[in-house]
């Protein structure tokens, strides 16, 4: 806690899907550590109320709308951040859904929705703050919400593991560019593993049986096994503090994906069905 403070302590943090679960519990967490926090949602009822326990706890948030999947809408969060409380300490590029159901079947409007706000939000994100944070020349860490997905594979969860594959890869890339520019910006990468959030329930598969059957299984899964937000926060900010790149909630989850990953690209192995895949996916 106190490597924490003294890495984030007074400044700015900025958070998109601030308004619910994970990012919800570090923008609770950012402003228990003295931080002034931007909360950035497509929901402004979800983030209002964000905002007002942080106020009750005697913190300091404002609220923008922002729609990640929108360039615009994150070059104008960018402007009232710096307008408002100058440079950012700590940019969260966290919003992200979930899509279900066989790659052809997802219609072409919700394959882009889901690749604007996974993909996109977060690429952008980073292009309409990077600027100013290397132009101030202070500390700062960027961090990009991926997942254990980011790590394995899974049919009917494909626009969103790769979506999280992506964001891990984007992560590698923008750590080594900040390297080569020798600017002080810490770069990470979060994979975090269940915790529970309403990120199924807002899911709307397609209509087709395995798609909704592995809908059930996951939303109990997070209900019944999964971390609160406010705990995936404690876990994420000691080690972004710490410089870590890698950032979990779950480190032997994801110590476990990560191994079997490097084991099957080793080998250059056949895709294969994860252990107990009927149970996630029903009978096939
Ligand atoms: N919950 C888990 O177990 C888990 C595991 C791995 C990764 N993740 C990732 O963590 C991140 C947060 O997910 P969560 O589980 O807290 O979900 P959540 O659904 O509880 O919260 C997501 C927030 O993002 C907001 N949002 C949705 N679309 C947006 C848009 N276009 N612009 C701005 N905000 C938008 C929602 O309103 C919501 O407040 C996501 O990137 C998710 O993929 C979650």
């Amino acid at each position: 806690m106190d490597q924490e403070r003294a890495a984030f302590g007074g400044g700015v943090a900025v958070i998109t899907g601030a308004g619910s679960g994970i990012g919800e519990g570090m923008a609770l967490h950012a402003a228990s550590l003295g931080m002034k926090v931007v909360l950035a949602d497509i929901s402004v009822p979800r983030m209002e109320a964000v905002a007002a326990a942080i106020h009750a706890a005697g913190g300091e948030a404002m609220t923008v709308h922002t729609d990640v999947s929108q360039p615009e809408s994150l070059d104008r969060l960018a402007a009232l951040t710096h307008e408002a409380w100058g440079d950012v300490r700590l940019l969260l590029n966290n919003a992200g859904i979930e899509t279900l159901g066989f790659i052809w079947e997802i219609p072409p409007a919700v394959w882009e929705k889901t690749l604007a706000i996974n993909i996109h939000g977060v690429i952008h994100g980073v292009r309409a703050f990077a600027p100013r944070m290397l132009a101030a020349g202070k500390p700062a860490w960027i961090a990009n919400t991926s997942s254990v997905g980011g790590l394995g594979m899974m049919p009917v969860q494909a626009a969103y593991i790769l979506s999280k594959h992506a964001v891990l890869s984007f992560s590698e890339c923008l750590r080594l560019e900040m390297l080569v520019k020798k600017a002080p910006i810490t770069v990470s990468a979060i994979l975090p593993g269940p915790v529970a959030t309403r990120i199924f329930e807002d899911t709307r598969p397609v209509e087709e049986p395995m798609a909704l059957y592995h809908r059930e299984v996951m939303r109990a899964m997070l209900d019944n096994d999964g971390i609160t937000g406010i705990e995936a926060a404690r876990r994420i900010f000691s080690q972004l503090a710490a410089g870590d790149f890698w950032v979990t909630t779950h480190r032997e989850m994801t110590q476990g994906m990560a191994q079997q990953r490097a084991a099957y690209l080793a080998a250059l192995a056949t895709p294969e069905l994860p252990p107990g895949a009927e149970q996630m996916l029903g009978s096939f």
